[in-house]
């Protein structure tokens, strides 16, 4: 599937748009249309409820150590400054950037990619942002402009090596720049903390700095107490959140899979340090059943442990969750989703020594070699058993999921083009969007066949009866066939047409989305029919 014919059709059926496109976009912003924010909804909605609501705290599920209670929260975005400082995030969340002196733009450091060249006994290296598919094009381009060199002289560029990150270039003299037409405009890289940065009330300056959450993840920790006296919740348990979180991502990318505001879908599961390792396994499995129920199957969604030098000190185990994203280049996948294993890491970094109310958070102490010193709420966060007696900082498992990648992920998979015939019986290409129902915008779309003889009313009864019950869509404009296709764009899995038939039995037919097949149902039973199909 080509990635531009989704986007296209993503902004054409109203899916995703540009974000502010009238004043010519936002890099690393999107908007959902009418299609793309119930999409996401299901998304969102089918993961609340598979992981918390629908959650029976009082069986074992399958492949679970044992039974375990799942609870909500909806916490702030902006939260006190020094939650920052003690998840890390503050002094460690960051990437490396290069600014460039001539074009002003500035790349992640990890992304600028090129290779040496030599011509008229000159050698440079010519980098590049471009995608993998059109780097060589892009390097190729530049450097003939450098060289001042037709097109017809490309022979005269002798490329030396392959390909190679800016990361293992130390001296950027004979570097020309992705958007530079002279050499060694690049600065040296420079750390660039991904949190965004605000002002908090009427004081001016760093007195009222905060951030909007880079994850949902911490406002979970720091409300684990609150959850525990105020529920009777024992452990084994998690709490969910679903909402946004915002990174400042140097280079945001690959349409809404690197963005600037995006929402997550974490879990933080507390459990007894010894039965974490259990629990770890269940949660990972779990999180790749969940996609592939809803559709993501096949060789395009894979697990992938983390080897043991990925992991954090404090980690026993990492997966990721990953798609082939058709963007990326062959063999390679893209991260929906991380289970990690995070210990006691979070609980005890919020737990340790004590703010000074009178010391500006975001100006700590630091340690004799600079590294500023951590201090957490003083509060303590641990856990005691009320059945044995035993106290301990539980440990935790964190399935966190993007929200947005998610989403962009099952637009991905549902992408089909087939053939299916036409009002004389002509096979024409289709787009199809082939979405599990749950998921499905438009779970059904209702047409009378034709605009008279009484059609148009039995049609909008039937759209009456199904509207309570889940989102259906009326249509009476142009040939039914076009009405058809324009269903299969939207991922509309039934669609019930009143025909002339209707008139006289009472029955309509209903037409599946994916094998075209169709057939007959009795009015009355239009609602069941569908509700058992989309499950
Ligand atoms: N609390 C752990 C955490 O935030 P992460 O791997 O940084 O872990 C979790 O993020 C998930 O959030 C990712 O797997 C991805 O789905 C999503 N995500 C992270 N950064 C994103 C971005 N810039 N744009 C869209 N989704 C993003």
């Amino acid at each position: 599937m080509e990635m531009e014919k989704l986007v296209s059709l993503c902004k054409r059926r109203g899916f995703l748009f540009q974000s502010s496109e009238i004043y010519g976009g936002f890099n690393g912003f999107w908007d959902y249309g009418p299609l793309g924010v119930e999409l996401k909804r299901n998304v969102k909605n089918a993961w609340w409820t598979d992981m918390v609501t629908g959650h029976d705290d009082l069986s074992v599920a399958a492949g679970a150590p044992a039974t375990y209670e799942m609870t909500g929260l909806d916490c702030t975005i902006i939260m006190h400054p020094q939650v920052w400082k003690c998840s890390g995030h503050y002094d460690l969340f960051h990437d490396h950037m290069v600014d460039c002196r001539e074009s002003q733009r500035r790349y992640r450091h990890d992304q600028v990619r090129g290779r040496w060249v030599e011509a008229k006994e000159q050698r440079i290296f010519v980098s590049t942002v471009a995608e993998t598919a059109q780097e060589q094009e892009d390097v190729e381009r530049r450097a003939l402009k450098y060289y001042n060199l037709r097109a017809k002289h490309a022979d005269q560029l002798q490329w030396d090596g392959d390909f190679l990150c800016l990361t293992e270039i130390s001296d950027f003299s004979q570097v020309l720049g992705p958007d530079a037409k002279s050499l060694n405009t690049l600065t040296e890289p420079r750390e660039f903390n991904l949190m965004f940065k605000t002002i908090v009330g009427a004081l001016a300056g760093e007195e009222g700095a905060a951030f909007l959450r880079p994850e949902t993840a911490q406002g979970i920790f720091v409300n684990f107490k609150n959850v525990l006296d105020s529920t009777r919740v024992r452990l084994p348990f998690g709490i969910a959140q679903v909402g946004k979180s915002f990174r400042n991502e140097i280079t945001p990318r690959n349409f809404t899979f690197r963005s600037r505001e995006f929402e997550q879908m974490e879990i933080e599961f507390f459990c007894h340090p010894d039965a974490s390792p259990d629990w770890y396994r269940y949660w990972r499995d779990r999180r790749l059943q969940w996609y592939t129920e809803l559709g993501l199957a096949g060789e395009r969604l894979r697990l992938r442990e983390h080897d043991s030098d990925e992991l954090s000190h404090y980690s026993t185990g990492t997966a990721d969750i990953e798609y082939a994203f058709p963007f990326l280049p062959e063999n390679e996948f893209g991260e929906l989703e991380g289970i990690a294993h995070r210990g006691d890491f979070d609980l005890r970094s919020h737990m340790e020594g004590k703010l000074d109310p009178n010391t500006n958070p975001l100006e700590l102490e630091t340690d004799a070699d600079g590294k500023p010193l951590w201090r957490g709420s003083g509060k303590d966060l641990s856990y005691r058993d009320d059945l044995t007696g035993e106290r301990y900082v539980p440990h935790v498992i964190e399935p966190s999921a993007g929200a947005d990648r998610a989403t962009l992920a099952f637009l991905c998979e549902a992408y089909t083009e087939d053939e299916a015939p036409d009002e004389k019986g002509k096979l024409q290409t289709r787009t199809v969007m082939k979405f599990h129902p749950r998921i499905a915008p438009i779970k059904a779309a209702i047409f009378p066949l034709v605009k008279k003889d009484g059609m148009p009313e039995v049609a909008r009864d039937i759209y009456a009866a199904l509207k309570p019950h889940f989102n259906v869509f009326y249509d009476e404009k142009g040939a039914v066939g076009r009405r058809y296709r324009r269903q299969d764009e939207a991922g509309t899995p039934y669609c019930i047409t009143v025909d002339g038939q209707t008139l006289q039995d009472q029955t309509v037919t209903i037409r599946d989305r994916d094998s075209l097949e169709q057939w007959r149902v009795s009015i009355d039973d239009c609602l069941a029919e569908v509700r058992q199909r989309i499950g």
